[in-house]
């Protein structure tokens, strides 16, 4: 027996018998992860105790998740957002100083290159929508404005769609941009109302949502990343209060302090002045940016 071998293996002994053989791991962090995983994972399988079809029904459930997979598909980020393991290694990452504003999932529809606008500039390129102002302002733990913040902005539409899933029939770049604040650290720009929608649940994660008695739908959110020299970047989103999903989001995004609040206005001049034509949306939401970690 080598020494790093630790007898046969017994359903009492299986954790030690296991973990024992990577003692020649290349990296003590790989080995910490695996000793953790194989703890877990036979914790599981004790309190469990699968018949042999159940357990391939499991690994089966895997195999279709990874034929899921394409180049445009990710089931199992999807599954680990569904199960809250994205949220919780979002949450692990971003433990932020008292005051700062809250980060939330990236989410699967950031474009890289969306055009820098003017600010005030309308993100609707298509008109399709109730009209909807948004503004705020970026400032520091002390409550100062921060000068030179860049916010990368994005939504879904008035049906659910971010452009990037209907191509061809939302204009390029529809409902995207990108605004850098002034002095006053002050932000806004022109949308639509966006809708709640499914993450997409026609593959084996849906199939198990539906068997969990779960939906598959996002409570209406605008996407932002927040990026200033001398910050934490913030990823993150505003959600409306009154959705209809608001305290269910299918992978857990939801946080009190990121509910923002959604006035419909009928300030007619008010909205001549905007461009629109009849009552808006208005949403006001201010972000605080940690400083960065030195
Ligand atoms: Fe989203």
């Amino acid at each position: 027996m080598g020494a790093e071998e630790n007898g046969y293996f017994t359903e009492e002994n299986s954790v030690d018998v296991v973990t024992s053989r990577n003692g020649g791991a290349k990296s003590a962090r790989l080995k910490v992860i695996m000793e953790v995983v194989t703890r877990k994972l036979h914790e599981a399988v004790k309190e469990l105790e699968p018949t042999q079809e159940e357990w391939m029904d499991a690994i089966l459930f895997l195999t279709r998740t990874g034929h899921t997979c394409t180049d445009w598909r990710q089931e199992f980020i999807l599954l680990s957002d569904v199960l809250g393991v994205s949220m919780l290694v979002d949450a692990i990452n971003n433990r932020k100083p008292t005051g700062a504003s809250e980060s939330t999932v990236l989410g699967p529809f950031h474009v890289a290159d969306a055009p820098e606008l003017p600010m005030g500039a309308n993100i609707c390129l298509d008109h399709k929508g109730e009209d909807m102002v948004i503004s705020g302002r970026i400032l520091d733990t002390d409550g100062k404005p921060i000068a030179n913040a860049v916010l990368d902005v994005w939504q879904a539409n008035d049906e659910g769609f971010y452009d990037v899933q209907q191509q061809g029939i939302q204009p390029d770049f529809n409902l995207r941009g990108v605004f850098r604040t002034g002095k006053d650290g002050h932000y806004w720009f022109r949308a639509v109302k966006p809708k709640y929608y499914p993450i997409p649940d026609d593959g084996p994660v849906g199939q198990m949502l539906g068997a969990l008695g779960r939906h598959p739908f996002r409570p209406a959110h605008l996407h932002y990343i927040i990026k200033a020299e001398g910050f934490e970047t913030l990823v993150t989103h505003i959600f409306d209060p009154d959705d209809p999903y608001i305290h269910s989001d299918a992978v857990f995004g939801v946080k009190e302090s990121l509910l923002a609040e959604f006035k419909l206005a009928a300030d007619l001049a008010r909205a001549s002045e905007l461009g629109f034509e009849g009552k808006f949306w208005q949403v006001e939401h201010d972000f605080v940016l940690a400083p960065a970690k030195s």
